[in-house]
């Protein structure tokens, strides 16, 4: 159809790619379910269906897990040595570079984000993680220890050793880059994954899989089993063979998985939900702070778990700053992620769409209102408009609750004991924002907050070298950085008498 603005044309590669039913890959091939089932995924732009993919179930993750055990124990993996890893690691980068345009198209057909979101944010991030992670795999290191005991002389020395066979579930909101989070540290460290994408987008993960393969990583070593949480998720996090569990997602499953890890005490990592406080004083500089604030919760449209979704803004300064970021608000340009001038495409399906909708009417019964949007978008695919909501306090569902949508509270403040408290009333702890101009005033209030990452006058800045993780209920353990390489090694001491 001809528009003013034409879509983008999308590649032969990637019209092919959806056209097939997608398999899984286990073992280094592609095979279908067990079942023979399939399940579809869905264009949230126009609610279409947009490919079938097999749909795994508790037999094909048990097909999977004893794939990666056998290449975990006796395969080509447990023989490799770390360099050979790390090259192979930013070989699979370079292949992700060389289909990157392939990746940004299923990523924005698949999730309804902007395609020039996934150009220049989610693919030449996955790059970045995996060539981060690659540098690690020949950095890996334990250390010696003076030992003390019987009085006698020892040699002791650590061994940092890979955890094993690990499950890795992922969400949809940054489907392909998550999986880099999970697989980079995974892969660099030496141990063996069976990984399940979101139902919702599982389309970039097996694409990534056949660059996997063609980078030459052993058969086994990655096995990627798309399906349902409740059947594949709860398989995989169960299974008695898998070392450890490592999950994104909702504060809700984090618990069923942290339940159903109990039966072999496999280890847990988990990366879940937030509700983070973006905090402007009055001396900040307003004008840089009105669009950070309004890019810290509309960026993938509200659907990330740090997104700056409680505003507190000293009272002097709260009228403008809520105009500021209701107008920015306005002029998002809200459509299909392939319409090039789109800046926020629809939320990822309907059952988010109707979430999000929910709240808001939630909120409006509480007394909130909305000074933009407050409202779906049209009534084909998953649109909800950007939205700021005044009149709100800390009792409320929309104050409480995470909402993972475009959706904004704003709360004037006066006094800045009282804002920390607020601040931190929260079940959450996953990040949080401050804007000033006063340096000693925003590191005292970052060491107050209890949250996992704290932007000063910046928000949503991620890097492969930074960690990244949850207090509370936002999660267990820290992503990316060294500190990830800690969720995917087990420490050995080694001691031996030497007089
Ligand atoms: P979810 O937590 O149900 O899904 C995340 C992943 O967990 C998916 O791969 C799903 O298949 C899997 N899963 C679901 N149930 C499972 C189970 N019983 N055992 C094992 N795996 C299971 O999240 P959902 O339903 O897609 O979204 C609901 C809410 O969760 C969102 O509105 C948002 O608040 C939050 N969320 C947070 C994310 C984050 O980045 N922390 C990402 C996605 C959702
Ligand atoms: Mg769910």
């Amino acid at each position: 159809m001809a528009t003013a603005t034409q879509a983008v044309q999308l590649t032969d590669s990637v019209t092919r790619y959806v056209a097939k039913t997608r398999q899984m890959l286990i073992n280094g091939k592609w095979v279908d379910a067990v079942s023979g089932k399939t399940f579809p995924t869905y264009n949230p732009a126009t609610g279409e269906v947009l490919a079938n993919v097999a749909e795994g179930d508790k037999e094909d993750i048990n097909r999977a897990v004893a794939a990666a055990r056998a290449a975990f124990d006796t395969g080509p993996w447990s023989k490799i040595t770390p360099s050979q890893r790390g090259k192979l690691i930013w070989k699979l980068a370079d292949l992700i570079e060389q289909h990157a345009e392939e990746f940004a198209q299923l990523e924005s057909l698949d999730n309804g984000k902007p395609l020039a979101i996934a150009r220049i944010a989610d693919i030449p991030g996955t790059i970045d993680m995996f060539r981060y992670m690659a540098g690690w795999a020949t950095k890996i290191e334990g250390n010696t220890i003076p030992i003390s005991a019987h009085g006698a002389k020892f040699l002791a020395y650590t061994l940092r050793e890979p955890v094993g066979v690990v499950g890795q579930i992922i969400p949809w909101n940054f489907p392909l880059m998550m999986a880099s989070w999970k697989l980079g540290p995974a892969l660099a460290t030496g141990c063996c994954v069976v990984l399940k994408p979101a139902e919702q987008t599982p389309l970039s993960a097996l694409l990534l899989g056949e660059l996997i393969q063609e980078a030459g990583i052993p058969d086994g070593v990655v096995n990627i089993v798309p399906g349902y949480g409740e059947t594949a998720g709860a398989a995989l996090a169960a299974h008695p063979n898998v070392d450890k569990i490592a999950f994104t997602g909702s504060t809700e499953v984090g618990k069923l998985i942290v339940h159903a890890a109990t039966g072999n005490l496999k280890k847990v990592s988990l990366e879940l939900g937030g509700k983070s406080p973006n905090i402007v004083f009055q001396d900040a500089d307003i004008d840089a702070t009105i669009p950070g604030a309004a890019m810290a919760i509309f960026f993938n449209h509200g659907q990330c778990c740090c997104a700056g979704s409680r505003l507190y803004v000293e009272a002097k300064e709260f009228d403008k700053v809520v105009d500021g970021v209701s107008q920015l608000a306005s002029k998002i340009r809200v459509g299909s992620g392939l319409e090039p001038t789109t800046d926020m495409g629809p939320l990822v399906s309907e059952e988010q769409m109707n979430k999000v909708c929910s709240y808001l009417e939630s909120g409006y019964s509480e007394g909130a209102k909305a000074t933009v949007g407050g409202s779906r978008q049209g009534d084909k695919g998953y649109f909800v408009k950007p939205t700021v909501l005044v009149n709100t306090n800390e009792k409320m569902k929309v104050v409480r609750e995470e909402i993972f949508g475009p959706v904004v509270t704003a709360i004037p403040f006066k006094d800045v004991d009282d804002l920390v408290a607020k601040a931190n009333a929260t079940e959450y702890g996953l990040a949080a924002g401050v804007w000033t101009r006063d340096i000693g005033k925003a590191h005292r209030i970052a060491s107050q907050l209890r949250a996992g990452t704290v932007w000063i006058n910046c928000y949503n800045v991620f890097d492969p070298a930074m960690p990244f993780g949850g207090y509370k209920q936002s999660g267990w353990g820290r992503e990316m950085g060294h500190e990830v390489l800690n969720l995917y090694t087990e420490v050995k001491s080694v001691c031996t008498p030497i007089s």
